[in-house]
């Protein structure tokens, strides 16, 4: 990727030129300040917004994470974005969504910065055992006349990682720390968004193989003993084997753990949770 000094602000029409005729992005608002870019988005949403709207944000006052955590957001330094996709089918696909979206931000960064990051399942993109970026997917309210999802992600591109959170220092990483130089946010927005737009397109009406196949290769949960938090708060350990059909984890829970006693040999389907690699 092209090095740069003194990166450049946010731009709807850097972002725009890069990204030629996709169809992501033709609608796109910059702000420098939000709470949030998903929480933009979806407002964005109930009020007609079309399909492939893009909002991002030289920072977030109340970025969320996964989990109910929140998202660190400093100023003009790192990327926050959200995309509107209104036209999700088949929707047993759905689940793909957030996995695709990983898929399109590491290959984004592979291919302009020299650097292979890999997916945490569902969607962590790491440099090692380090985050440099996280999806959060969120849908409007069932019920509601507007329906879509926004896919919502935040990559650490330029900040120092003392720049961090002290909690965070130890498990967050960036770009620049990872390569020493600094990036232009808008070449970075657009190569990812060109993706997620191709990965999206081949969801919608190709065999699933052609989003599976990339995206077993460049994850790194898979094979791996891991240990994972269900939504309910409970833990399992066991060896990540396979991403299913609907992007669950399939996982063979290990022997010491209570329920797979009586069912060791059974195959775990998981749709959601909270991934540790163990080794
Ligand atoms: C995670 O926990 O890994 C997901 C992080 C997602 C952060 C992004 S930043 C842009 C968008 N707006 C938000 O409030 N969250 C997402």
């Amino acid at each position: 990727m092209k090095f740069c000094a003194d990166p450049s602000p946010l731009s709807v029409s850097a972002i725009q030129s890069a990204l030629g005729l996709c169809s992501l992005g033709r609608d796109m608002h910059i702000h420098d300040e939000v709470l949030s870019t998903n929480t933009m988005a979806l407002a964005l949403v109930d009020s007609g917004a079309n399909h492939g709207t893009i909002v991002l944000a030289e920072q977030q006052t109340a970025g969320r994470g996964r989990w109910g955590r929140s998202w660190f957001s400093p100023p003009k330094k790192n990327l926050y974005c959200s995309v509107i996709l209104k036209e999700v089918y088949p929707k047993d696909r759905l689940s793909w969504i957030p996995l695709i979206t990983g898929l399109a931000i590491t290959q984004a960064i592979e291919e302009l910065a020299n650097l292979r990051p890999s997916l945490k399942w569902p969607n962590d993109i790491l440099v090692g055992d380090r985050k440099l970026g996280g999806v959060l997917c969120e849908s409007t309210p069932q019920g509601t006349r507007r329906r879509a999802i926004v896919v919502g992600f935040g990559i650490n591109v330029n900040s120092r990682i003392e720049e961090f959170p002290e909690d965070l220092h130890l498990s967050s990483t960036t770009l620049a720390a990872e390569t020493g130089r600094l990036y232009d946010r808008n070449h970075l927005a657009a190569r990812i968004l060109s993706n997620l737009e191709v990965h999206y397109e081949r969801l919608r009406s190709q065999s699933l193989q052609e989003v599976r196949g990339p995206y077993l290769a460049s994850c790194s949960t898979i094979g791996r003993q891991i240990c994972i938090r269900l939504v309910n708060g409970e833990d399992i350990k066991g060896l990540a084997l396979d991403i299913g059909r609907d992007g669950a984890l399939r996982l063979a829970p290990s022997i010491e753990f209570p329920h797979a006693q009586k069912s060791s040999k059974e195959v775990m389907e998981i749709r959601s949770g909270e991934v540790v690699h163990v080794r």
